[in-house]
């Protein structure tokens, strides 16, 4: 065995197609124009995707929910040779605290091998729980919130009273709350960015330790690729916002009641992930511009060795204008 070559770590070069959507949204801080600094990211991904080798498949695209400019479900990306790879993107995961200058804006990609995403079809939300390595395999999605607040407790010696939750910061969150603080644990809400949330949970020092509530399904599958790869877990189950999503989905043979574990979500080991902060966040910096040149932060992370890259990277836009089609 010891003479075995290592094999490519593809998530090398999908951290480039995190940092061009960065580089390019980057400049829409605090500008109040989502639409626009979601056209940018997803064009600079869109064209530095090509360069991946690979054949991919989006399966997990991004902006249905809201008429987004999009990588649409189905478009192929990379230039096409093999290895066949599941794509999920999400060009920008917290456009809002993009556009109003907010925390943990961050540009996100993640791969395994084709057939191994979960196609959440036209579902768009998702009730989530994700936790760190030190509680994987104790939380269970079908248990009270006080029994999960119970068993990743014991699982981290710590008390209840000592977890902090991380949680979206939306109405139909009110009785998840008030059960959280009824248990005696900490609360932060965040207004957006449940994937950068659920990263949190599994990267030391951020002093977080687990993510409830419901948030997009999308960011459920990416999520379930990094924590995958990273050590930690998530489980998630569909969730209807009315009567008639439910029973159109049941039609089309969707089961509301099914808890989607780590390996219905992404069934392989094989994953690979990259994540770009665009604004600050407690994962990575922003994207830093000065006279002519820019700096990224970034995760870069495969399943396979569970390696987990912090990467910062000084970019030359001079230089870069004179070979790239992106407007950095
Ligand atoms: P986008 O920036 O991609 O729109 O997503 C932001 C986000 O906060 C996600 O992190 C989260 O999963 C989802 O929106 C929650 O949806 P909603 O804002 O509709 O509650």
């Amino acid at each position: 065995m010891l003479d075995n070559i290592p094999t490519r770590n593809l998530a090398l070069e999908l951290v480039r197609v995190t940092e061009a959507a960065a580089l390019a949204a980057g400049r829409f801080m605090g500008r109040g124009e989502k639409e626009a600094a979601d056209h940018a990211a997803v064009e600079a991904m869109r064209l530095v995707l090509k360069s991946v080798e690979m054949d991919g498949v989006i399966v997990i695209g991004e902006g249905e929910k809201d008429n987004a400019p999009m990588l649409y479900n189905g478009e192929h990306v990379g230039n096409g040779s093999p290895p066949e790879l599941d794509v999920a993107v999400d060009p920008i995961d917290g456009t809002r605290p993009l556009a109003f200058g907010r925390a943990n804006s961050i540009a996100v990609v993640a791969l395994a091998p084709r057939g191994a995403m979960f196609n959440p079809g036209p579902f768009v939300y998702m009730n989530k729980i994700a936790v760190g390595p030190e509680a994987k395999g104790r939380i269970n999605i079908e248990k009270s919130i006080t029994e999960n607040l119970k068993a990743i407790a014991k699982a981290k010696g710590k008390a209840v009273e000592d977890l902090t939750t991380i949680i979206l910061d939306r109405d139909r969150h009110k009785e998840m709350i008030a059960e959280i603080r009824k248990a005696g644990a900490r609360i932060r809400q965040i207004p957006d960015g449940d994937v950068a949330a659920a990263l949190m949970t599994a990267m030391p020092d951020t002093g977080v330790d687990v993510l409830f509530g419901v948030g997009g399904t999308p960011e459920g599958v990416i999520t379930a690729c990094a924590l995958r790869a990273m050590g930690g877990e998530i489980q998630g189950k569909l969730y209807a916002r009315d009567e008639h999503e439910l029973r159109n989905g049941r039609e089309a043979g969707f089961d509301f009641e099914k808890i989607l574990t780590m390996d219905d979500l992404v069934s392989s080991e094989d994953v690979f992930f990259a994540a770009t902060g665009i604004t600050d966040g407690e994962l990575m910096q922003g994207v830093r511009y000065y006279g002519d040149g820019a700096t990224t932060d970034s995760l870069v992370v495969r399943g396979l060795t569970g390696t987990v890259r912090q990467m910062t990277a000084h970019h030359r836009i001079d230089k870069l204008h004179l070979l790239s089609a992106i407007k950095y």
